[in-house]
């Protein structure tokens, strides 16, 4: 067996099973005592990237340039996929450390741009590295438990967890964020999305997806390969048929991407909103309109 390589060793450190203590130590190391040790940023062609610390996919990204050629690549998918023009606001579910939002900074400046995520320290990388920079590119804290990234949060994902109004965000990026979520949180995140993302807007999401019918609706950890996850919610693997009806009992239309082609093996996913479940078709909005309030 080898060690899973889709996290980093300093994620392990936080987040393998220890305590409450040992992990309040672990985010204050992030926060505090990595940065004076290890960097508290590195820069590839000009362009300041998070440290190796704070990049939460597999090995790959410990590579400052594969980091930030990942970084513009996940922006072109975006704009060639999920129709992210100047002006479009995105909403970057999970962002750790700012990978898309650097992409973005790179390719298309001009978005209307709000990253969430419930690793504090990621959060103040992004506001300090980025926001202080491009005020336009806006980061927001969430206190929401997650067993992996933030185990001692007061609450679960719930209705209005997402810190923005309804039919906000015209795209909304997830990569490998379904991929660390339990079965609640995995829910109540479809639900989320179809509140805030726009009838006309699209939802870019990666994950593990098992494809055979007979699965698991959702599996921790599963036996993968060669692969040893280390501790909670390390890997989370969803049927193909769960996660589908679920999105599409959600209001949503699902399309699959090539299997298992993203990082360790996750797939690729972009859901739009099922033309039945549009909230302002043009007949109301019409009507409305002439109504009056
Ligand atoms: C594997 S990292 C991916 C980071 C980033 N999306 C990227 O591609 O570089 C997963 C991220 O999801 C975040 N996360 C987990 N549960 C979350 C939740 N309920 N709401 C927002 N972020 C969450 C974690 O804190 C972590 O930063």
């Amino acid at each position: 067996m080898k060690t899973a390589a889709y996290e980093t060793t300093a994620d392990m450190i936080g987040y393998g099973g220890f305590g409450h203590l040992q992990r309040r130590i672990a985010t204050l190391a992030k926060s505090y005592l990595f940065p004076l040790i290890l960097g508290s940023h590195t820069r590839q062609e000009g362009v300041v990237l998070p440290p190796r610390y704070l990049r939460f996919c597999g090995m790959e990204f410990r590579s400052d340039q594969f980091f930030l050629d990942s970084a513009r690549r996940e922006a072109a998918r975006l704009i060639e996929h999920c129709s992210l023009r100047s002006g479009s606001s995105v909403l970057d579910v999970g962002c750790g450390a700012g990978r898309l939002a650097i992409g973005l900074m790179q390719t298309l400046p001009d978005v209307r741009y709000c990253g969430v995520d419930v690793h504090k320290p990621s959060i103040q990388w992004c506001r300090k590295w980025i926001s202080s920079q491009h005020p336009k590119f806006t980061f927001e804290w969430v206190n929401t438990r997650n067993a992996r990234y933030n185990p001692d949060a007061p609450k679960v994902v719930s209705e209005n967890s997402l810190p923005v109004p309804d039919r906000s965000a015209d795209v909304i990026n997830l990569f490998s964020v379904f991929s660390h979520l339990d079965r609640n949180d995995t829910q109540a995140l479809v639900r989320e999305l179809r509140r805030v993302v726009t009838d006309t807007g699209r939802v870019f999401l990666t994950a593990f997806i098992d494809w055979s019918d007979s699965a698991p609706d959702l599996v921790v950890n599963p036996a993968h390969g060669q692969m040893q996850w280390s501790g909670p919610l390390h890997c989370v693997r969803v049927r193909h048929g769960w996660f589908q009806d679920l999105c599409e009992s959600n209001g949503f239309e699902f399309h699959a991407g090539p299997a298992d082609a993203e990082v360790d093996g996750q797939t690729a996913i972009y859901l739009s909103v099922r033309a039945s479940a549009k909230t302002e078709s043009p007949i109301k909005t019409a009507t409305r309109n002439l109504d009056g309030p």
